[in-house]
């Protein structure tokens, strides 16, 4: 078995600066231990990773980890498509769900780095032919802050004083049929209905909070969001990840499984035009990461300038534009509140939600006993599949490698996959954190600080 093959001859090719860095070489692990003590790290994912397949009976699994933008380990397990035999590959696109917020989230820093919006302005100072909100009949404010870290009141699937589905996968909204031609038309289903409580003083996850940010998002930038998000693939450099079109011809999409009394079968048809910036995106694992790891380099790209003893201004102008600049990606990564209910596992205790992105502070396990480190993920589910990125930054402030940190990605084609975020922690933590033992000695790689 071919453990560190290098991406092919071909690198795929990340621009943070005008300029292009590649992201997919090795160089700094390229030695005997590190090849020993990946071989282990990778044995042991890969025994974790067909655990995960076997013990909740997942057709098909692709996952990738980078580390210091290293791609070490990318694979996929089992089928895309059962019928048909199709294994599943590291190159499976698969509905990512929830991670969609992560991209929305990128798109509103853009705006705001471009003077187009104020993280806490009134979205009907952009969208005024919205009705005033209303809170026990008094006008309220809906923010973009709010709508971004779910603090809005807007609600998720479940409206006001209804009860909620035990799985919300019984929630009838998963499985609309309609298709939205835009997202206006979409806000039709949640927009009249009252506020579950008061904007600004509550978490309650809603993924048409997303929705309603994509329609004000829409007004702003005078684009369609399937266009605005199409441009932004373009411009990672994200060359398979999709708008989930039903009727599209997408090479390498999955075929999608849920379990009913354990038997196995295809999912329904549904259309995910309702809900194209929270939960409407299709990508793979090597995608995801290419993601994951230009955003980390665009919080850290200030290392970059400082191990090459440049200041921004001395690159020429074409150089000076990164793709998002330290600080907002900063503002996307801090915590704006504890983001917990009844049902979250306390394995994920304490988390919080920034915007996009849920925050694990570095803390200690008493389910495990391991020390975890600060970390950044995203969760997905979706009908017919279950998602998970993580991102684990480098947190030593002496550190002048821009690329410093861990990704790890999971893909299923399975809805409702338990211990995906469980399997993606492990595989960055005590397998690929303990591959950097050496760089840590050598007081390059420190995975600790961040305390909240
Ligand atoms: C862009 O602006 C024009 C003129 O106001 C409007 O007719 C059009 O619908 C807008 N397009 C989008 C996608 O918002
Ligand atoms: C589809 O997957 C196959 C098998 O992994 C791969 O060789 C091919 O390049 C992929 N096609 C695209 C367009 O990604
Ligand atoms: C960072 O470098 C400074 C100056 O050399 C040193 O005093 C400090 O202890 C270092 N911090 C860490 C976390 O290594």
């Amino acid at each position: 078995m071919v453990f560190f093959r290098p991406f092919g001859t071909k690198h795929l090719v990340l621009s943070i600066f005008g300029a292009s860095a590649v992201l997919w070489t090795r160089s700094k692990l390229d030695n005997g231990d590190n090849i020993q003590h990946e071989q282990n790290a990778i044995s042991m994912a890969t025994a974790k990773c067909m655990a995960l397949k076997e013990k909740q009976g997942v057709p098909g699994l692709s996952v990738g980890v980078t580390v210091h933008g290293h791609l070490v380990w990318k694979t996929g397990f089992g089928l895309a498509d059962i019928e048909n035999m199709i294994p599943c590959t590291e190159n499976t696109v698969m509905r990512i769900a929830s991670i969609s917020k992560c991209f929305t989230a990128i798109i509103a820093a853009k705006l705001v780095e471009d003077g187009k919006l104020k993280w806490d302005d009134d979205i009907r100072k952009y969208y005024s032919e919205l009705s005033t909100f209303q809170f026990e009949n008094k006008p309220v404010t809906v923010t973009f802050s709010q709508l971004l870290s779910h603090t809005s009141g807007i609600r998720h699937y479940t409206k006001k004083g209804e009860e909620r589905p035990i799985s919300e996968f019984d929630s009838k909204e998963y499985y609309l049929m309609t298709n939205y031609k835009n997202v206006d038309d979409a806000l039709q289903i949640f927009i009249k209905d009252e506020l579950l409580y008061e904007p600004g003083t509550t978490f309650e996850y809603t993924t048409h909070g997303y929705t309603l940010l994509s329609a004000v998002i829409e007004k702003i930038a005078n684009k369609t969001y399937a266009n605005i998000m199409k441009s932004l693939f373009e411009q990672l450099n994200l060359r398979s990840t999709y708008l989930d079109y039903p009727e599209e011809v997408i090479p390498n999409r999955s075929h999608y499984y849920y379990r009913r009394d354990r038997e196995l079968k295809g999912v329904p048809y549904v259309d995910n035009s309702l809900k194209w910036a929270g939960g409407g995106l299709l990508s793979n694992v090597i995608d995801l990461l290419l993601f994951a790891n230009t955003i980390l380099q665009c919080l850290q790209s200030d290392r970059y300038l400082r191990e090459k003893k440049l200041s921004i201004q001395s690159l020429p102008t074409h150089q000076q534009q990164k793709f998002l600049k330290s600080s907002s990606v900063n503002k996307l990564w801090t915590p704006v509140i504890r983001a917990e209910t009844d049902e979250t596992p306390e394995l994920l205790r304490p988390r919080y939600y920034g915007f996009g992105w849920f925050i694990s502070p570095e803390k200690h396990s008493s389910i495990n006993e391991l020390s975890m480190p600060y970390h950044i993920y995203h969760s997905g589910g979706a009908v017919g599949a279950t998602s998970i990125l993580l991102i684990a930054p480098c947190t030593n402030i002496n550190c002048t490698d821009s690329k410093c940190g861990i990704c790890v990605t999971i893909l299923a084609n399975l809805q409702s996959t338990s211990e995906m975020y469980n399997t993606a922690l492990y595989i960055a933590m005590k397998n690929f954190m303990d591959s950097t033992k050496s760089l840590e000695s050598s007081g390059n790689f420190r995975l600790t600080g961040f305390k909240i």
